[in-house]
């Protein structure tokens, strides 16, 4: 995981990087610093703090330096501390190196370098490199040196490495993101392209296994042992809002920009229909989707297996990228959607890549334009979230469990009359997601009351079960409270041993054809005596008589009413997280993106 980035050129390379570094925090945010070449050395800044600390730190000691690099941290080898925090350095303090992902031979690599008097000082995998590079520096000049290193790595890794007195960047990558951005007499790299947006929309994408050298005139790429010209790809430079307009927290600021989400996946519909017109035609019609996709993303996912074959008749399987084993070649006309707000989740990328291989179509659904995933794929839709900042994902969510029912309004095989009153009922629900976020104080009266339990569940049934993993995701994700989501008639089969008045059971309850069952498991919980909290779209006796404490949502089309149960549990996991005074945006030990397996 982690953020990287590097910058070779005229200005003063400090500011830059701090910069980039912050925009590239949601990667992870454990520890960061950066590494400036100056015309003796290199001075290496770094914490366990966030960017906005370090650089409150480091305005003290100001350099002019006019190349670096620099690096954020989601620890995967070796504790969140400021010693292994990045860039790590050889024996003469000479070379360092940032590293995102995860060098798989580093312990034999370390031993071997320790045998040859190399002193190590930190748990990471990262730090064999530089001493890799010094071992080889002995012997020969420092690109030459460079590859020899790099060639003798085994993993998933986008590198980054200065030496002292040298204006330049060592680059190269196999499975992590890694791109330049390209600008006149000044280059500048990163993770992802939306971190240099700021800069250029030039950019030059590497390849797995591309291995570079930047300085400030000029990049040179090597590909499999040659040579290649760098192909400079321009991208449309998209408004990039991230100020807060008064919210409190990114992450409520998020969750109110939901009606217009909803209303702009209404608005492409017709445009959805002529991708799924181009779909089938070239699988000859789709007959089979599998999802592939992680954490939220696969929440979402699981809507479209309740859509898609009961209204297209559809055969539908979610998938979780990391749990990927289709071994079987795709039958004729089988559609992977990958899933993914980023683009870049490792497992999702993976999966898809897998079933590229199989024989599979893939459409990869994602909220950013020139991601990894959306590259390597045959189709993209791009959702209309704009820049998500919480770590916490809600509108990304919203944008993709809303395409899934757009997904369906959109293919020609659903009946027209259907459709039109589907769409017409669609078109109601930003009008009353906005009430339901005017109405906050059930959420904040029911937030109060959970705040100091240890455990809760969530159930529901059907199509809204999927948000039912999703509420008690997001509850753990920012109020740190263990929960659980139970599918409602699964939870006798195990979980109905744990009830007590020690332990709310949330209830995501829609008046359509689960109510019945999911009454009568309501009525089995009740009698075990656990505290229950419905959540539902219509308030009746039988209801009344069964909660504990009752949350009602505005009057909606009962197709609909999963998304204004979306609304309703990110809520009540933001109020309950605000009284327990955490960290909303950043919770502890996360990424927004996870690029690694
Ligand atoms: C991380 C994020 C989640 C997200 C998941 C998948 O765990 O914290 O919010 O759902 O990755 O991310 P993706 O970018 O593939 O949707």
């Amino acid at each position: 995981m982690c953020g990287i980035t590097g910058y070779v050129g005229y200005r003063q390379a400090d500011k830059i990087l701090f910069e980039c570094l912050k925009k590239l925090e949601y990667r992870g945010y454990d520890s960061c610093g950066i590494a400036l070449v100056t015309k003796n050395g290199l001075s290496i800044f770094k914490d366990q703090s966030r960017v906005g600390d370090l650089e409150k730190k480091y305005v003290k000691t100001k350099t002019k330096a006019t190349a670096g690099i620099g690096h954020t941290r989601w620890a995967t080898c070796g504790e969140p501390n400021a010693t292994n925090a990045h860039p790590h350095s050889d024996c003469s303090k000479n070379i360092a190196t940032v590293h995102n992902g995860t060098i798989d031979n580093y312990l034999e690599l370390k031993k071997a370098l320790t045998k040859k008097g190399h002193k190590f000082k930190t748990e990471t995998d990262t730090e064999v490199f530089p001493h890799l590079v010094e071992e080889y520096m002995k012997d020969t000049d420092a690109e030459t040196a460079f590859k020899k290193a790099f060639a003798e790595l085994k993993g998933s890794f986008a590198i980054a490495t200065v030496i002292g007195g040298e204006d330049k960047i060592y680059i190269g990558r196999i499975n992590c993101p890694l791109v330049i951005g390209v600008m006149d007499g000044e280059y500048i790299i990163a993770s992802d392209s939306t971190t240099l947006l700021k800069y250029t929309n030039r950019f030059i994408y590497l390849q797995d296994g591309d291995m570079g050298v930047i300085s400030k005139d000029k990049v040179t790429l090597f590909r499999n042992g040659k040579t290649v010209k760098p192909k400079i790809v321009s991208v449309e430079n998209k408004y990039d809002d991230t100020e807060l307009h008064g919210y409190p927290h990114y992450m409520l600021k998020e969750i109110h920009e939901q009606p217009r989400i909803i209303s702009s996946t209404i608005d492409d519909i017709e445009q959805l229909t002529l991708l799924i017109n181009q779909i089938n035609k070239d699988l000859g019609g789709i007959k089979m989707i599998r999802t592939l996709s992680c954490g939220s993303s696969y929440y979402s996912s699981l809507i479209l297996r309740y859509l898609a074959p009961q209204l297209l008749g559809i055969p539908t399987f979610a998938e979780l990228g990391s749990e990927y084993c289709s071994l079987t070649v795709a039958p004729k006309g089988s559609l992977a959607i990958a899933i993914s707000q980023s683009g870049e989740t490792a497992d999702t990328i993976k999966a898809a890549k897998e079933a590229k291989a199989y024989g599979y179509k893939v459409l990869a659904i994602t909220n950013v334009s020139d991601s990894q995933l959306s590259r390597l794929s045959d189709y993209t839709w791009i959702t209309k979230a704009g820049p998500e900042i919480s770590v916490a994902a809600t509108k990304t969510v919203m944008s993709q469990a809303a395409w899934m029912y757009a997904f369906v309004l959109a293919n020609p095989s659903l009946r027209t009359l259907q459709k039109k009153a589907s769409i017409s009922s669609f078109r109601k629900v930003p009008e009353l997601m906005k009430q339901l976020l005017e109405q906050n104080d059930e959420t904040i009266e029911v937030a109060k009351y959970l705040k100091d339990f240890e455990d809760i569940i969530y159930i529901s049934r059907g199509i809204t079960y999927p948000i039912a993993l999703e509420g008690a995701l997001k509850m753990k994700e920012i109020a740190y409270i263990h929960s659980e989501g139970y599918a409602a008639g699964e939870l006798k089969h195990g979980p109905f041993a744990l009830l007590s008045e020690d332990i709310p059971v949330v209830a995501l309850v829609s008046h359509d054809k689960d109510y019945s069952s999911l009454v009568t498991n309501l009525r089995e919980i009740k009698t075990r005596k656990a505290p229950l909290i419905v959540i539902t779209d219509e308030k009746d006796i039988m209801l009344e008589n069964l909660a504990e404490k009752t949350i009602v949502l505005p009057k909606c089309d009962a197709t609909y009413v999963p998304l204004l149960h979306l609304v309703e549990v990110q809520l009540l996991a933001y109020y309950t997280a605000v009284e327990r005074n955490n960290p909303i945006d950043f919770p502890r030990n996360l990424a927004k993106t996870v690029t690694v397996e």
